[in-house]
């Protein structure tokens, strides 16, 4: 009867407004001036919003701002003593926070703006806050090249903290549902800007002291050595922890993870690389069937979520050859199996 097919599909309508609230995709904003300027105006009065960038989604706040920081601080719930990188438009800005020598000047013409975070002396009348780089002598600062996070950069009167965007210890988020998936409520502004181009966190390079790689990634070793015309080391994690953000358990997916698997234990998730594998069950998820190491970084952390959210208890992955971005991949999986 009519009255029943009033209440089926009011039934259906309610439990489509239900699942779009849980969801809050209209906390997701499109890459629009109008949202642009929207943005502007919430990080204007130091409350924080996600944001795309060609590595990974980030939840960016004022970084001049005490207020802002502890924001960012509460909602990753990340340790104080994790220090936070600092994103600026161009080196204008760089210059009222930080020293800046021939060797950087090198680097930031070659791969700025772009996937490289490099360490520098913080200059003492800098006014980022001190919460924000955990009350270090040094900043690390990139300069993001996603042009959505360059037009907001360029419009502001400060630059941005920039962390990813995940709970601290978990896999960052590489498009804007992502983000949702790591945070459903509590943050209502996320910027949408597509997949991640490169889907896994930037390279960051220490110049304060001893120049080597703190963190590898998409701009290689090789790269920064050349530049710099000498040889440079890549901090082994092994090692003792230097810069307080080397946690060793990191990028975890929440369920664990084996490495170097030549076949998948009974009902775990097997992430395999390369033709060899064919994809012809429900447990076999290949980061690249052409053997492109660029596009299985790019696939990596939502290959992860997937995994995760379809209910697999555990993961195993074969070996990924350790050249290129795959020394970052490899980086990457030895923390999220730690
Ligand atoms: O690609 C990226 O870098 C992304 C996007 C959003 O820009 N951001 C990112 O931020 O990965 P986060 O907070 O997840 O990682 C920052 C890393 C941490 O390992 C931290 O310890 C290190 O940078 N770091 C920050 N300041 C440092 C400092 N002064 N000295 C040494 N390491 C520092
Ligand atoms: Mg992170």
């Amino acid at each position: 009867s009519f009255i029943d097919l009033l209440l089926i599909s009011g039934g259906i309508f309610f439990v489509f407004i239900k699942n779009y609230n849980n969801l809050n995709m209209k906390n997701i904003y499109k890459n629009s001036q109008r949202n642009l300027n929207k943005a502007k105006k919430i990080l204007n009065k130091d409350n924080i919003i996600a944001v795309p960038t060609e590595t990974v989604y980030g939840l960016a706040g004022n970084a001049y701002s005490n207020t802002a920081i502890k924001k960012i601080y509460k909602l990753k719930k990340r340790p104080k003593t994790n220090p936070l990188i600092i994103h600026y438009y161009d080196l204008r800005g760089l210059k009222n926070d930080a020293y800046i020598d021939n060797k950087f000047l090198k680097l930031y013409k070659k791969f700025s703006p772009g996937p490289l975070t490099y360490i520098l002396r913080k200059k003492k009348n800098s006014k980022i806050s001190l919460i924000a780089n955990a009350n270090l002598k040094t900043i690390a600062v990139r300069f993001p090249k996603n042009n959505i996070i360059r037009k907001l950069l360029q419009n502001l009167q400060f630059p941005l903290a920039i962390p990813s965007a995940n709970i601290s210890s978990a896999v960052s988020p590489v498009s804007s549902y992502d983000v949702l998936d790591e945070f459903p409520k509590k943050l209502n502004f996320i910027l949408d800007g597509g997949s991640s181009k490169i889907g896994l966190e930037s390279t960051v390079v220490n110049l304060d002291g001893k120049t080597q790689i703190l963190r590898p990634g998409a701009i290689s070793q090789n790269q920064i050595s050349k530049v710099l015309k000498r040889k440079i080391s890549i901090l082994k994690t092994t090692n003792k922890i230097k810069s307080p953000g080397q946690l060793k358990k990191h990028y975890s997916p929440g369920i664990p993870i084996k490495l170097n698997c030549k076949k998948a234990d009974n009902k775990a998730a097997f992430i395999v690389f390369g033709k060899k594998y064919k994809n012809n069950e429900k447990n076999i998820f290949n980061l690249s069937k052409s053997g492109n190491l660029e596009e299985a970084a790019r696939k990596l952390y939502k290959t992860f979520r997937k995994i995760k959210n379809l209910g697999f208890k555990r993961i195993n992955i074969v070996k990924i050859p350790n050249n290129k971005i795959g020394i970052a991949i490899n980086d990457r999986l030895r923390k999220a199996a730690y």
